[in-house]
């Protein structure tokens, strides 16, 4: 538990995605290097983990390298590696103490054995946490996420384990790389854009969206009280009407 004192929710999300958007903003308007702000928004990365700690988060994913960014000039993709890794490395003793699981998702084959390394023993030596559940979208696109899935099953039904008539959403749930965790109630994306940018495409079929112009690097404490405060006020109705929602909680 940190130390922050915050006000509980009746009912906080279960699960938390991000898109940590706006590191290279923030750092052009203080005139540094754009990996000054990616560095920033390591601090931010440690805040919301507390604060996910706090109000009872089951499960915090966050969109840390998208399979598109790989587009970036040279320079930039090979400091986030190196960022990542140095991450991976002295962080995750430090999550393994606040009990939290650690799970990398996306297409790790595009990384380097080394990296691959890290991020195995990573998952591994978190795996018996019973806390928060932390994930990492690492070259990760939704597109990919459905396509694996899809992938998957239809290498059942070639080996003759799955009929294409049994496929259903549920299965797809099975195969996506979120499998066996609740969908997303609240996704936050920081840094002014409203997009989703191939992050979570079929998980978010119901989520709460929230945007804020907040730089990522700025995300802490406060910000990310009126995230879930945005959150407690909403009503999900999943197709229903706004009195069946009322008349069930009577
Ligand atoms: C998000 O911040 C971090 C990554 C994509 C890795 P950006 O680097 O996209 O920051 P802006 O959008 O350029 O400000
Ligand atoms: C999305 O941010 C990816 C991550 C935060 C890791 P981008 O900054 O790459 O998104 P676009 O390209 O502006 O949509
Ligand atoms: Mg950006």
């Amino acid at each position: 538990m940190s130390e922050s004192k915050i006000k509980p929710l009746a009912a906080p999300p279960k699960h938390v995605a991000v898109i940590m958007d706006g590191n290279g903003r923030w750092a052009k308007a203080r005139r540094r290097p754009r990996f000054m702000g990616h560095k920033a928004g390591v601090e931010s990365v440690r805040a919301i983990v507390n604060s996910c700690v706090d109000y009872g988060v089951e499960v915090l994913t966050l969109f840390a390298f998208s399979s598109e960014n790989w587009r970036r000039p040279e320079e930039e993709v090979g400091a986030l590696m190196s960022l990542f890794a140095t991450v991976l490395d002295l962080e995750v003793k430090k999550l393994h103490k606040s009990n939290v699981r650690l799970r990398i998702i996306g297409e790790l084959s595009a990384f380097t054995p080394k990296m691959q390394k890290l991020i195995e023993k990573a998952e591994r030596l978190t795996a018996g946490n019973s806390g928060l559940i932390l994930v990492i979208a690492a070259n990760y696109g939704g597109r990919w996420d459905v396509t694996q899935a899809a992938a998957k099953l239809a290498r059942q039904v070639e080996q003759g384990e799955l009929s294409a008539a049994d496929i259903s959403p549920e299965m797809m749930d099975g195969a996506m790389s979120l499998a066996e965790l609740p969908e997303p109630d609240l996704f936050i994306r920081t840094g002014g854009e409203k997009r989703i940018s191939n992050f979570l495409l079929w998980q978010l079929a119901y989520t709460e969206l929230y945007f804020t112009d907040t730089l990522w690097p700025d995300f802490k404490g406060e910000a990310f009280e009126e995230a879930m405060l945005s959150f407690s006020q909403r009503q999900r109705r999943f197709g229903k009407t706004g009195d069946q929602i009322e008349q069930g909680r009577k």
